[in-house]
């Protein structure tokens, strides 16, 4: 599958994976913080929007900041075009919390789409990596996917310094 506009050719320090992603804004979000912390963002589709130009356009954010932004048919295939060391599952009912991995250059992070979440198939096959859990307090279901992100690009990031290389 073909990126969209343009391929970054240097390797990301994280690379940001959202599984099915199907509520544009959220999406949106991810977008804008991938470019603001230099990550890489993959969409493995199938979507629950268009995404063209026309779109992006429309939802107020400017096309270039989708430069960054792959795409993928499946999770299997982003394995087999990426091939991260390392991927961990952002996903509700975890055993460890999110801060407890020491964050490495390279990681992968994949969350789960706003209706279902992440499918057992992909937190079975996550290479060196493990399910993990943002605190929450009792008797509340999840937080909002875009929220999530942001919350766990910015501790992988703080653990590594902020480093802007
Ligand atoms: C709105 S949640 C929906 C899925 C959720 N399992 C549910 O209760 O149906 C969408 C995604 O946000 C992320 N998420 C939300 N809250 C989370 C939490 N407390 N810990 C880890 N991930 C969370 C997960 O990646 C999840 O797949």
């Amino acid at each position: 599958m073909s990126d969209t506009p343009e391929t970054n050719a240097t390797q990301p320090w994280l690379h940001v994976v959202l599984h099915e992603p199907e509520i544009p804004p959220n999406t949106g979000n991810v977008i804008r913080l991938c470019a603001n912390t230099g990550t890489r963002l993959h969409l493995i589709h199938p979507l629950g929007f268009e995404i063209n130009e026309k779109a992006v356009r429309r939802s107020g954010m400017d096309y270039r900041e989708m430069a960054p932004v792959e795409h993928h048919d499946s999770y299997e295939a982003f394995l087999e075009t990426v091939k991260p060391a390392r991927v961990f599952a952002i996903e509700t009912g975890g055993t460890s919390s999110h801060v407890d991995v020491n964050y490495q250059v390279g990681d992968a992070l994949i969350f789960g789409n706003e209706g279902s979440g992440l499918p057992q198939r992909v937190m079975d096959n996550l290479p060196n990596g493990e399910v993990l859990t943002l605190p929450m307090m009792p008797n509340t279901r999840s937080l909002n996917l875009s929220n999530t992100v942001a919350i766990a690009v910015y501790e992988a990031w703080r653990q590594l310094g902020f480093s802007i290389e």
